[in-house]
């Protein structure tokens, strides 16, 4: 969603802003501008498309003197993607400017009692009526923080904002509600923008947000105060460990190619210090702070949904829990029946997504517990649960998730083992086999990752002019192949299904004819011989099939039209080695067709909208 940056410092301001908006654009924008101080008055630019046309109309302009500025790329919401809509928007009186992520609901029925008043407007958008509100709360000679708490206070909806006035042209005033908003604390100079890597060149010391604080910044000087009475808070910098070069993408081409390259490593962090390999034992410490759950309701959008999907059967099996699986912007409208013992798990890589924000609080308030399990350090999510998992798999910059994926995944199943100790069903071998198998997978994935990355090039080359194809899986290969039809949508934009392999009989086989290609998930798991089934089953229609199935062995035969071999994991772990050739597959076919890999079209990174 959009991305926020404000500076005021002793720096050229405006190319900072612009450098820190390109560290946010992973984060999905179709617009963006930027304002600056100069000789005490606001200057605004803006542009439609990418960056590098707000940098052209820039470049002709001067702001070398300006040493405040603020930026924002647009996502849009209200109002098509036009320079008129783009952000920063100016108050018809008063001459604020303001820069917003996410939706003011109540924005029509202000923006009719400020037309009343004598506002005028050239935009389509909830931000301009944002920024007219503050400037109608002024007195004249009044203190703007008052004005931009009152006019916050009756703002309905989502929002992290950033406001200059050139009455104060060394001062950024922010607030946050329910869209994620940081503090950069510097020497000489102080930042807030939507995430870290916006400020991370010029300081590591971050002062972590929460909804309804406003902020107010100086060269010299930051305070954070209470929206709701302006009584001041007292909050401590943290120092963030991660440098820039973990946000940047280290000589791969895309940063999804660079996320996926990681994931040995990610494996290995997420296992830290939650592994013993040499105990042959494993637990999951946070764990400690919750009562065993009698019921697990996980809870979580997109690729994060399709982990919690996958380790519903473990949970069940392992811990012997029964768990239930949801969507969150369906549970969240929903009304859901939730029993006191049960534990609400909320799965979100960025911490942030709207809808499972939401089903979060729904959960809260009906009286649950709730875990989160998140990646992004002091994101809303991680905050608003009673205990949070951290991933540790670092910043996941590419829009596409993938990373994240496989360490959600080795704490859910780090968690089923954990919970099947406690609760006594899990069987010591299971354990056993499961510890070894994570101690060796780093090395394993790695090893395997450049070959896995070459047979997806070719299935690429040979695939991507198809209009649409299947991914088809049982067991814990069906919420994979969900996420391979996922990645394939949102990377290559060819239309993808994936689907329950024995589901197919019930009607999408219909589609099969010999331009349409079927990639069937078949490891050599129990599963196999029903996969292989309906693997048969699409052949026999004349449906081209490609199987990513294991080394062959007497008994585990395929005939398949493309055969992709994967290293031989145990059980589950198998999945380690799928979820890489899924994302590799529909990165290379991306990449083939000369899509936007890292920022594809209409998506973004973190959705803080519902
Ligand atoms: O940050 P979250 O894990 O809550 O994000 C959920 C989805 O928006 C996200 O996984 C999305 O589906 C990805 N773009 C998929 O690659």
């Amino acid at each position: 969603m959009c991305g926020i940056i404000g500076y005021t410092g002793h720096r050229p301001a405006v190319p900072l802003v612009v450098e820190g908006l390109r560290r946010l654009e992973y984060r999905g924008y179709d617009s963006s501008g930027v304002c600056f101080a100069q000789n005490n008055e606001l200057r605004v630019v803006r542009a439609e498309g990418k960056l590098r046309l707000l940098e052209d109309k820039l470049a002709v302009m001067e702001h070398s003197l300006a040493t405040t500025a603020m930026g924002h790329t647009r996502w849009a919401t209200h109002g098509a993607p036009t320079e008129d809509n783009a952000h920063p928007h100016r108050s018809s009186k008063g001459d604020l400017c303001l820069v917003h992520n996410g939706i003011i609901e109540n924005y029509q029925e202000c923006k009719s009692s400020l037309i009343a008043k004598g506002f005028r407007f050239s935009s389509e958008t909830d931000t301009e009526v944002l920024v007219n509100c503050v400037a109608d709360e002024r007195a004249p000679g009044g203190s703007l923080l008052e004005a931009f708490a009152r006019a916050l206070r009756k703002a309905i909806g989502a929002y992290a904002v950033a406001l200059i006035s050139p009455e104060e042209p060394d001062t950024v005033y922010a607030a946050r509600h329910s869209a994620p908003l940081l503090l950069g604390v510097g020497a000489g100079e102080n930042f807030v923008a939507s995430d870290i890597p916006a400020f991370l060149p010029y300081t590591r010391d971050v002062v972590f947000l929460k909804d309804g604080e406003i902020v107010r910044i100086t060269p010299s000087s930051w305070e954070v105060f209470s929206l709701e009475d302006l009584r001041p808070i007292a909050k401590q910098p943290r120092r963030i460990e991660w440098d820039l070069q973990s946000a940047q993408k280290g000589g791969f081409r895309h940063f999804m190619l660079k996320e996926i390259y990681e994931q040995p490593r990610a494996v290995t962090d997420c296992a830290a210090g939650r592994v013993d390999a040499a105990l042959l034992d494993a637990r999951v410490p946070e764990l400690d702070a919750l009562p065993f759950p009698g019921r697990l309701r996980i809870v979580a959008c997109g690729t994060s949904f399709h982990a919690g999907l996958w380790a519903m059967p473990l949970i069940e099996s392992w811990a012997g829990i029964p768990t239930a699986v949801e969507i969150a912007s369906e549970f969240r409208y929903r009304d859901p029946l939730l029993t006191p013992d049960e534990l609400v798990l909320v799965i979100s890589q960025s911490g942030e997504t709207a809808d499972t924000l939401a089903a979060l609080r729904i959960a809260r308030h009906k009286g649950c517990r709730v875990l989160g399990l998140c990646n992004a350090l002091g994101s809303s999510i991680a905050r608003e649960a009673d205990v949070v998992i951290y991933t540790q798999a670092g910043p996941e910059i590419s829009v596409a998730s993938t990373k994240a994926m496989s360490s959600q995944m080795i704490v859910l199943l780090l968690m089923a083992l954990h919970w099947g100790k406690a609760g006594g069903a899990l069987p010591g071998e299971t354990l056993r086999q499961a510890v070894t198998g994570i101690s060796t997978l780093p090395s394993l994935l790695e090893s395997a990752l450049p070959g896995i990355q070459a047979e997806a090039r070719t299935f690429a080359a040979r695939y991507s002019s198809c209009d649409g194809m299947f991914f088809l899986g049982r067991g814990q290969c069906y919420p994979l192949a969900l996420e391979g039809a996922l990645k394939v949508k949102e990377l290559s934009y060819i239309h993808a299904e994936g689907y329950a392999a024995g589901e197919m009989k019930h009607g999408p086989i219909a589609l099969i004819e010999p331009a349409f290609p079927s990639f069937f998930l078949a490891p050599h798991d129990e599963l196999f011989p029903k996969t292989k089934s309906n693997l048969e089953e699409v052949q026999a229609r004349r449906g081209p099939v490609i199987a990513l199935t294991n080394p062959p062995r007497p008994g585990m035969e395929l005939r398949a039209d493309d055969i992709w071999i994967l290293p031989e994991a145990w059980g589950p772990l198998e999945a380690f080695l799928l979820l890489p050739a899924l994302q590799l597959f529909s990165y290379e076919a991306a990449t083939y067709l000369g899509k936007d890999v890292d920022q594809p079209r209409n998506l973004a990174k973190s959705v803080t909208v519902e």
